[in-house]
């Protein structure tokens, strides 16, 4: 018992002084909250539980400029304005670097393990396979939307409440997962909860990780092993489908329509060696699924508390949806024509973004901003997402939910959700942005447009949009039911 809190008084002691260190480095940025030694860790732990009211104080004093806020494992400078957003962009990784900012958030290296960090071939299948979505897959995407939604909201002509929160979970998980591993396992049960739970398993690690002294990191990352642990289960489900398709493989001719088109078949085509290991394969479909569910059901579950809240906003819409289908037929195409649709998203997420730090970098070097300011190498950096999209100058009645806004005029429409820029970030900016915002854009809408077309919604009586809380830099919406039945 003593030994350990000599343990934990010299971890504080250590990096307290760490971070005292990097403050005296990084002095000339101003301060949001504490900035001496120990005092700094107070503001650390504000910023667990409310970490957008820092950011924003932030951005109403030094906007136009850079600030930092420590945290619970080390400073983070912010930057406010859009010329620092795009010498951001424009930095070459060597300088400002994104794989190296996501191993100190994400702890990857200790966390994820190697084969993750340095096999990067999930992005290349994201960014080419997935981001074409041809048309077979959007079929695929399609039929599996309507098979999760009969099973988590079956038709019924009377109003039934359902915890919106866990429905749209299951059926964007069952969704990707077709492309991801195919039938029959992303109907697998078992498969969908494992990828489904992998996301807390794997942060509660990365929070503990992230709180120990660099030395101490591998034993411990090895003792808690949530991912790995995750992954040998998963693998137990991939090993009789890798078998399987590798027999069917070798008496297929390697043209034929019947092999599988999706992540875990590209992966074993382009895969060597050790990386063709159920294991690992199984951790790569975790961490595919780890950046493809949180975000698009954390969008989806705010779109339906909006439309929930407003009948003006489904008529709106089910107009759009009714035209568009009724010329065209269900296709990509056709979701591409729904412009209010592709508002109405783009404003959940301008006013909801999952996240709210965007731009993550991590400085390899020296770096200097056009204005003149300078932070040293070492130096973690971020957008404030949120702040940026509540800026009176960047929209108008910028707190207000205004669904159409980006649609208004052909001007405005130029710049569709998946358009990133300094005033709209939810998904980043520049050449690390997020990759999967292509595929993200095809699935929410095809999700939002067959509800709008198939159920009204509605909140139970008395209730309304619930409180959202900011945890850690994560946006989480407050759980709330609501309630469906059969359009009438
Ligand atoms: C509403 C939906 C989504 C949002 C808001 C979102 C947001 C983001 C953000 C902010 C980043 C970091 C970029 C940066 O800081 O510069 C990111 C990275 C990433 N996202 Fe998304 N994302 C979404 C959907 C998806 C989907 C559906 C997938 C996969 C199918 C995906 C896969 C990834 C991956 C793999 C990365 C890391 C890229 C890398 O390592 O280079 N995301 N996303």
């Amino acid at each position: 018992m003593y030994a350990a809190i000599w343990v934990l008084l010299v971890v504080l002691v250590v990096a307290g002084w760490n971070s005292h260190r990097r403050s005296a480095i990084l002095g000339a940025i101003p301060v949001v909250g504490y900035s001496a030694p120990l005092l700094s860790m107070i503001t650390a732990l504000q910023f667990v539980r409310n970490s957008q009211r820092l950011i924003d104080e932030g951005y109403r004093k030094y906007r136009g400029g850079l600030y930092r806020i420590r945290l619970l494992a080390h400073w983070i400078v912010v930057a406010t304005d859009a010329q620092a957003i795009e010498d951001i962009r424009k930095a070459p990784p060597h300088v400002l670097s994104f794989g190296a900012a996501q191993d100190v958030f994400l702890q990857t290296i200790h966390t994820a393990g190697p084969e993750v960090v340095h096999d990067r071939s999930h992005v290349t299948w994201i960014r080419s396979e997935l981001t074409r979505c041809n048309a077979a897959r959007f079929d695929a995407l399609r039929e599996e939307m309507a098979v999760a939604l009969d099973e988590q909201i079956p038709l019924s002509a009377g109003w039934k409440a359902y915890p919106v929160e866990e429905v749209v979970a299951h059926v964007v998980c069952q969704m990707s997962n077709r492309l991801f591993v195919g039938e029959p396992l992303c109907r697998n049960s078992e498969y969908l909860e494992l990828a489904m739970s992998f996301a807390n398993e794997f942060i509660r690690d990365v929070i503990i990780v992230k709180s120990c002294p660099e030395w101490l990191k591998p034993p411990v990352a090895r003792l808690l092993g949530n991912a790995r642990k995750c992954a040998k289960r998963v693998a137990t489900h991939l090993r009789p489908v890798i078998e399987q398709r590798d027999a069917a493989k070798r008496t297929l001719d390697k043209a034929s329509a019947s092999i599988p088109d999706d992540a875990l078949q590209w992966c074993l085509d382009n895969a060597t060696g050790d990386a063709r290991h159920p294991a690992n394969l199984a951790l790569r479909m975790l961490w595919i699924n780890f950046g493809s569910l949180h975000s698009p059901t954390v969008t989806l579950v705010f779109a339906l508390y909006h439309l929930a809240s407003s009948p003006e906003y489904m008529r709106i819409l089910r107009e759009e949806v009714d035209g568009v289908f009724a010329h065209e037929g269900w296709s990509k195409a056709a979701l591409g024509k729904m412009r209010k649709l592709d508002s109405f998203l783009k404003e959940v997420l301008r006013l909801n973004p999952p996240g709210i730090w965007a731009q993550q970098r991590l400085a390899l070097q020296p770096f200097t901003f056009s204005n003149g300011q300078t932070i040293p190498a070492g130096t973690m950096l971020a957008c404030p997402v949120l702040s940026l999209h509540r800026d009176e100058e960047n929209y108008p009645d910028a707190n207000e939910f205004r669904p159409w806004r980006h649609c208004e005029s052909d001007e405005a429409h130029k710049n569709l959700f998946v358009t990133t820029k300094p005033d709209f970030m939810p998904f980043g900016h520049g050449a690390d942005a997020c990759p999967g915002r292509f595929f993200a854009a095809i699935q929410m809408k095809a999700l939002l447009a067959h509800i709008v077309l198939t159920y009204d919604v509605r909140f139970e009586e008395g209730r309304r949009m619930p409180e959202r809380r900011f945890v850690a830099g994560v946006l989480l919406p407050g759980k709330a039911s609501v309630e469906f039945r059969q359009r009438a």
